[in-house]
Order: structure tokens, then C-alpha cells, then sequence
């Protein structure tokens, strides 16, 4: 086989810096050990997330020029539309500025009941939303909300050696139990992420959506997907399921949504823009009353919270996303960090998902008990060792506490390797191993960590750390 190289070729580029051990340890220990607390100026792998990082194309920046920034109906929100209707296929379209702006807004209409003057009254404590694994933020939009968000991933999708070749899938049989439990009239919708990036950045095959697709025609339950990483789910299709072989990307994705009746879509992911996002759907009520909730926090239907460049951006990032040859070494390229970790005996998410590699972090430290975090040390480790940021996908994201104040563990102690599109080389990626190698050298040193303090919402953005004694 041919060697697969980036199918691009550098046109602009930006210096990273190096610091020292020392220099490390003193700017963690400031950062109260969380990675959100670091200044990005002084990391120099930063692999915290691929949102919003990509490196926008020469035709994305000529875009940003272009941009048409008229209030209402600008040429790049008509862009826009074409071209996310061309993808997607919803009747309705409705820009925002983030993906958790879309989760918001439908999810607090999913939560409401509508008075007569066209108030939202919330009755979330009434309602539950099925998903594979709701991403952060959507479980944080649906809590907020006062319902409940409930992950139906299939039991390989927990189990991080198991090998899948759909690992994101939902469990059928176990959706359609929970539907017969709740009563489908108190789930105003079910989700399924695509890629499921709680669950590994594991793709979700065609078979199955269709399958979550019929299971809520018969319940008369409305379906939408979150779409985040549409295209690299697509190209899993394409290359691990049969019959899509000789599909283009375009045609599979088209598929994909023709089974929804909606999605939410950051395109801060597969859109290679650095903001912005859509909410999409095809019922006229609820894209009315969506429509209020986006004038009254977003902007104007036709631009909802975005400048007409990031429209432009979008609209350009989506028609990129879909070339084969770039979905082959994204994918690829991910792959070549897995198979590297797993080689030296690095434990991880196998097989590797699309957007980032998910270390199992309780399998590399084992003698870190769950509640002294060992992703979070993990996490720790790397910035320490090699001045890489990563994030911690473990009890630190997704754990609670009991009644009597214990930690009641998430499902797995990941840390996750996110990948940013078009940014990084095989030698950074390389010296990422590298770090790997010294810290898997010292692994059993590496302490755990305690919470200092924390909100109460998606703690893992602003908690403060220390290292447990
Ligand atoms: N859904 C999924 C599956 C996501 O991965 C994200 C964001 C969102 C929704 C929310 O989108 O950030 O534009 O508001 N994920 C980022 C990450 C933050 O690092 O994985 P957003």
C-alpha cells in the first residue's frame, strides 16, 4: 500500500514555545493542576481538544475576506444554508455560535411547556433523553434543564479492549426497554452521537441508526443526532461496513441524516471552523419556537450569534470535510498514535476512534484509586513530562457523589489525546510517544490527585486540584 501523507501542504504557520521541567512544574502548580487553567502560550503539544483548533484552509481565510456581514439574509448565510441542506437535509436551518448553543435551545424547548403568550415554562423534571453517551455539555444542557440524560451505549462500548468495529453503537434492545419503562411520552427525544466522543470518539454504524431511527417511529419519538464528527463517523462507514464501500462520503452522510429528524452540530469539529455551530430539523412547530429561543440569546435567524465570515468558514470547512483523501489520514493518522501506545504497552480505547486516542488511564496507573483521579494524574504527568495537554474523560468529567459525599466512579478513567485537524505533523506525534515512553518508565511514581474546589455544573472546566497525599 502506498504510504498515506497529509494531503495538504503548509502555507502559514505559528511558533510554538518550550519550557523547562522546572518552568512546568511552577505553571501547574498555578494552574491548581487543571488543563484548563494552563495558559496556552506555554504548552507545546496541545491535544485538550480538535474544537475549534483546526487550521482553516487558504479558501476558508479567503472566505473570511469575503464574509457578507448584512444583519439579515447575507450571501454567506444563504451559503450557509445551501450547503449544510445539501449535507444534512433538513427543512430548517438555524446558525449559532457553538454547538452547546444548539443544545441549549432545543433542549429547553424539549424541557417546556408553551403558555398562551408563548412563555417557556420549564417541566424537565417530567422528562428523559435516551442517547449512546451524551457528550458533556448536551447531558449538562438536559440536567440543567431538570431531566434526565440517559446513556444506552452498547456493553462493548464500555469496555476499552474490547474490539468493535462500531463501538459507538446504541444497545436496541436496551432502548426500547427503557422506552417501554419511561412511557415514550416523557421522552420528547432520543440522541445519538456521531462519533460517540464520550465513549472514545467510537463511530456508530449505518445499521444502527436506522435500527434507533425505527425504534422511535414506532414510539412516535422524534430522533436527532448530534453531528459533531459526522464525516469521520461517515468514512468509518465507508470503510468498515458492507455495502458502502463505493459510496461517496457525501451520499453516506446524506443517508445517515435521512434517518433523523433533526440534528444539533458544532462546527468547531468537522467543519474545520473555529467557531459556530447549527441546530437542524424538520418540523415546522419546533423550528418556530426554536426560532424564539435563538432571537432572544443567539441573534437573528440568519445569523444566530455568528459574524457572516465564521458562515462563510462553515459553509467551506463542510464541503472540505467530505474529501476522502483528507477522511483517510485523519483517520489514519489517529490510528498511527494508537497503535504506537499499544505497542509499548499503553493501554487505550481500542480499536482507535476517529478524532483523538482515549488512554485508559486506570489500566496505565492501577495503583491510583478512582477517587484520587487517575486520569487527572495522568493528565498531570503529561504536562510535567512533556509540556502536552490533555484532558481527563473519567470520574473527574462524570463522576457523583453519594448521599454520605463518596465518589461514585464514571465508567471508565480515560484520558483523551484529541487530535486538531491539519495542525499537528508524524514528528510531533512522535514526541508525543516519546513523553509516553518516559512516563510508562515512571508510571508507578506517578501520585493521584484531590479536588480542592468545584462548581456544580461540568466541573472539569474551572475545579481546582492538589496532589493527594
Ligand atoms: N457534542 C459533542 C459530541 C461534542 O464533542 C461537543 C464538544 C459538543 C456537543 C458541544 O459543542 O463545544 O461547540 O459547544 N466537544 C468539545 C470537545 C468541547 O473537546 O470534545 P461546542
Amino acid at each position: 500500500m502506498k504510504t498515506i501523507i497529509e494531503p495538504f501542504k503548509i502555507k502559514s504557520v505559528e511558533a510554538v514555545k518550550t519550557t523547562t521541567r522546572q518552568q512546568r512544574e511552577k505553571i501547574l502548580k498555578k494552574a491548581y493542576y487543571n488543563p484548563f487553567l494552563i495558559p496556552a502560550e506555554d504548552v507545546l503539544i496541545d491535544l485538550l481538544t480538535d474544537s475549534g483548533t483546526s487550521a482553516m484552509s487558504a479558501k476558508q481565510w479567503a472566505g473570511i475576506l469575503d464574509g457578507d456581514e448584512s444583519y439579515a439574509g447575507s450571501k454567506s448565510y444563504i451559503r450557509f444554508e445551501q450547503v449544510t441542506k445539501k449535507i444534512f437535509g433538513f427543512k430548517y436551518i438555524m446558525p449559532v455560535h457553538q454547538g452547546r448553543a444548539a443544545e441549549r435551545i432545543l433542549f429547553t424547548m424539549l424541557t417546556s411547556k408553551i403558555d398562551k403568550d408563548g412563555r417557556f415554562i420549564n417541566v424537565g423534571n417530567t422528562k428523559y433523553i435516551p442517547s449512546n453517551n451524551h457528550f458533556d455539555t448536551t447531558r449538562a444542557n438536559i440536567e440543567f434543564n431538570g431531566a434526565t440524560a440517559m446513556d444506552l451505549v452498547i456493553e462493548q462500548g464500555k469496555h476499552p479492549s474490547k474490539i468493535h468495529p462500531f463501538k459507538g453503537n446504541m444497545d436496541l434492545k436496551k432502548l426500547e426497554k427503557y422506552i417501554n419503562k419511561i412511557g415514550a411520552k416523557n421522552i420528547p427525544v432520543c440522541m445519538h452521537t456521531i462519533t460517540n466522543n464520550t465513549g472514545g470518539g467510537q463511530p456508530v454504524s449505518m445499521e444502527n441508526i436506522k435500527g434507533v431511527s425505527k425504534i422511535c417511529k414506532k414510539y412516535k419519538i422524534p430522533f436527532f443526532i448530534d453531528a459533531c464528527r459526522f464525516a469521520e463517523n461517515a468514512y468509518f462507514i465507508k470503510t468498515r461496513e458492507k455495502g458502502y464501500a463505493n459510496k461517496s462520503i457525501l451520499s453516506i452522510c446524506k443517508e445517515m441524516f435521512s434517518y433523523a429528524d433533526g440534528c444539533t452540530m458544532s462546527a468547531k469539529k468537522d467543519a474545520f471552523a473555529n467557531i459556530g455551530g447549527f441546530i437542524a430539523m424538520n418540523d415546522k412547530n419546533w423550528y418556530t419556537q426554536c426560532k424564539n429561543l435563538l432571537i432572544i440569546t443567539e441573534g437573528y435567524e440568519t445569523y444566530g450569534g455568528l459574524a457572516g465570515r465564521d458562515m462563510e468558514a462553515i459553509a467551506q470547512g463542510l464541503e472540505e470535510i467530505l474529501d476522502e483523501s483528507y477522511l483517510q489520514y485523519r483517520i489514519v493518522s489517529t490510528k498511527y498514535l494508537g497503535d504506537r501506545l499499544l505497542k509499548m504497552g499503553v493501554p487505550i480505547i481500542q480499536p482507535p476512534g476517529g478524532h483523538a486516542i482515549y488512554v485508559d488511564a486506570k489500566g496505565l496507573l492501577p495503583h491510583i484509586p478512582v477517587d484520587k483521579f487517575p486520569g487527572q494524574a495522568l493528565v498531570a504527568a503529561l504536562y510535567i513530562e512533556g509540556g502536552i495537554r490533555a484532558v481527563e474523560i473519567g470520574s473527574v468529567m462524570f463522576g457523583k457523589y453519594d448521599e454520605k459525599g463518596k465518589t461514585i466512579p464514571a465508567d471508565m478513567e480515560l484520558v483523551r489525546l484529541a487530535i486538531p485537524r491539519r495542525v499537528y505533523t508524524q514528528s510531533h506525534i512522535d514526541y508525543v510517544l516519546e513523553i509516553f515512553e518516559s512516563i510508562k518508565k515512571k508510571s508507578k511514581k506517578i501520585k493521584g490527585i484531590k479536588i480542592i474546589e468545584e462548581p456544580k455544573f461540568l466541573r472539569h472546566f474551572t475545579a481546582k486540584f492538589a496532589p493527594a497525599s
